[in-house]
């Protein structure tokens, strides 16, 4: 047998060293980096079935038929994978625990019609029947087999089994193979058994379900290196003790990027939100001082959402920032530009900035009314009644276009909006019944206000 080897391994960016260090010269973290053994040569023989030897092909011979897709029945799930599951492909799902991944993933597994092995290091099977008998009152997948089992070698044995259409493994830090000596969650065995995962699915075109947790960092918990090794990444995001969760692929060998789903969590599982307008409080007419409503696009979808921003006198030294939902640094941008462009004294006062619903929104076309809320905040004054925001903020104060804006203007008026503020360069085809308010600076907002 060979002898172990010890190896080094950061557990926060899984960068493999050749010796103990107090920090990572890799990602700069301290004391992350573990001794872990593993013996090679069994390694390399881990994993299922032996490889098939594989030629090159010239690429004028390559059938450019599209690949068939499994639909997971859950229309959103399905969008964001880009249309549905992929054979052979593995799927990443990250999220923050207590989000609602295996909820997720077991909702798809009761009530797609295939056989599907739901893997759990976690819950045992009496609890997932819990769960599923909330989630699936009516006759659930009769082809859903459970496994509570952490070990990878036995975890194959039950596929070679089985053989199901589709693998969950929730989750990816409870698995371990016997290969390697190091505990569960460990850099080298989340590594390892990915791997050994991924090999099944390529050998057998069985798509493979990753849960994986994520750290208070936002990165999937253990090595960054697990997203390199799969074909999509997904990303279950959203605060917990709001009702809104938003599912975005972070990374898709089979589709875009771009695709959102946007879940409510119900005590019947997740819902899809298919008007996310309805989020809006219905108090659109009766605008409080600090809200402003901005027109975004996530995805294929258009929706309005309220941002809420207090801005107060500091009492500390150092003023503080705290947001909820959007871009910190976007924030501080902004502070600045009021500051600089329209003359705010925003930089000496406390900030705090709160997508409402508990969404985390990256479309920079909300920065339009991001400022609008704290200009509003900042003067004491209601932003008008049924007004919509949609524009980008430039260093220059200046007020860009954005992508999309028919799309965000029908939504507006769908929303019951009366009038949206945009940028003085947005060319728009536009000609329903709003009243458009082009603005090329700024302090073009502050016009909004009466007097
Ligand atoms: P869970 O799927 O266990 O999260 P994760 O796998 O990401 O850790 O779901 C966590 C929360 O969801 C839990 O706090 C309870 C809540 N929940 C509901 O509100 N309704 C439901 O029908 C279910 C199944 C869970
Ligand atoms: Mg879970």
């Amino acid at each position: 047998m060979a002898k172990p080897k010890k190896v080094f391994y950061c557990q926060n960016c899984g960068a493999r060293h050749s010796q103990w260090m107090g920090q990572c010269p890799v990602c700069k973290q301290w004391n992350t980096i573990v001794e872990e053994t593993l013996s090679r040569q069994e390694a390399k023989k881990a994993g299922p079935a032996k490889p098939k030897p594989v030629r090159s092909i010239p690429l004028s011979q390559v059938t450019g038929q599209t690949e068939r897709r499994i639909s997971t029945a859950d229309p959103e799930l399905d969008t964001v994978l880009g249309g549905g599951l992929v054979p052979g492909s593995v799927i990443l799902l990250g999220g923050e625990p207590g989000i609602g991944k295996s909820t997720l993933l077991l909702q798809a597994a009761l009530r797609m019609p295939y056989k599907v092995l739901y893997v759990s290091g976690e819950e045992s099977p009496a609890q997932i029947k819990l769960r599923a008998d909330r989630l699936s009152p009516g006759q659930p997948n009769p082809n859903l087999l459970l496994l509570p089992e952490t070990n990878t070698q036995k975890i194959f044995r039950e596929l070679e089994q089985h053989l199901p259409d589709l693998l969950i493994v929730d989750s990816i830090q409870t698995l371990h193979t016997d290969y390697i000596d190091s505990s569960p969650g460990s850099v080298s065995q989340i590594r390892e058994t990915a791997a050994e995962l991924i090999r099944y699915a390529k050998h057998t075109a069985t798509p493979v379900f990753l849960i994986g947790h994520i750290t208070k960092e936002g990165i999937i918990a253990g090595p960054k290196v697990l997203e390199h090794m799969v074909d999509t990444v997904l990303q279950f995001e959203g605060d917990r003790y709001h009702r809104f969760r938003i599912l975005r692929a972070l990374k898709n060998r089979f589709g875009s990027t771009n695709e959102m789903g946007l879940y409510e969590m119900t005590v019947h599982g997740l819902k899809p939100v298919e008007n996310p307008s309805g989020l809006l409080p219905d108090t659109l007419s009766e605008a409080a001082g600090g809200t402003a409503v901005g027109l975004v696009n996530e995805g294929i979808r258009s929706f309005a959402v309220e941002t809420q921003a207090l801005v107060s006198p500091s009492v500390y030294g150092t003023p503080q920032r705290s947001v909820t939902g959007y871009d910190l640094k976007r924030l501080h941008m902004i502070l600045a530009v009021l500051e600089k462009r329209a003359g705010l004294r925003m930089l000496q006062n406390d900030v705090f900035l709160n997508i409402a619903g508990g969404l985390r929104i990256m479309d920079p076309a909300l920065d339009l009314a991001v400022a609008a809320a704290l200009i509003s905040s900042y003067e004491n004054m209601p932003v008008p009644s049924y007004t919509g925001f949609a524009g980008e903020i430039g260093l220059t104060g200046e007020v860009r276009p954005v992508a999309h804006m028919d799309r965000r203007l029908a939504e507006a008026e769908k929303t019951g909006l009366q009038r949206v503020y945009l940028s003085k360069h947005q060319k728009i085809t536009y000609q329903g019944k709003l009243e458009l308010v082009p603005i090329g600076q700024i302090s073009g907002l502050l016009g909004m206000f009466p007097g």
